[in-house]
């Protein structure tokens, strides 16, 4: 099955340069990501036996790059946001819980990938929540974080997150 990455920052609607510098330093690590997220979803519609030492390596790379970025979202985006609209449900704890949840597929992917054939579907689904995460965050959350933020805020996560 093709899976289509058309979404996130791929989304001409989006003007990244509206948004304060911390917010746009997040979108553009999405715009890092994404090619890495699609290669190596496509990596896994025609994968061989010896090829997954490689993608192990990918996957591995790719987790250290996401875990940097979720790490910035979560320890000041989410952390000032949730003054605002609290962290015990509703948007934040959704992103959150998207962040654990992707995490957890790719990890059991590692975990499984010599000896079962499902690895690679665990991979397709932690990449699928991860585009769909990071166009919820473009669409919904960033937005709401750069309305309600006050600029000393903005200040602070520039210097956090830049
Ligand atoms: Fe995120
Ligand atoms: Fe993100």
């Amino acid at each position: 099955m093709t899976h289509e990455f058309v979404k996130g920052c791929h989304q001409p609607d989006i003007q990244i340069s509206r948004f304060c510098p911390a917010i746009q330093q997040l979108m553009e690590e999405h715009l890092v990501l994404i090619p890495i997220m699609k290669q190596i979803y496509n990596r896994t519609e025609s994968i061989q036996a010896s090829e997954l030492d490689t993608m192990r390596k990918e996957v591995e790379a790719f987790m250290d790059q996401l875990e940097k970025h979720s790490y910035k979202e979560e320890a000041y985006l989410f952390e000032t946001l949730a003054k605002y609209v609290g962290s015990d449900s509703g948007p934040i704890a959704v992103m959150e819980y998207e962040h654990h949840t992707a995490k957890a597929y790719l990890n059991r992917f590692l975990f499984e990938i010599e000896d079962n054939e499902d690895a690679v579907q665990t991979l397709r689904s932690g990449v699928e929540l991860l585009e769909e995460h990071f166009e919820k965050e473009e669409k919904v959350l960033f937005p709401m974080a750069e309305h309600l933020l006050n600029q000393e805020e903005k200040l602070m996560l520039e210097k956090h997150i830049l």
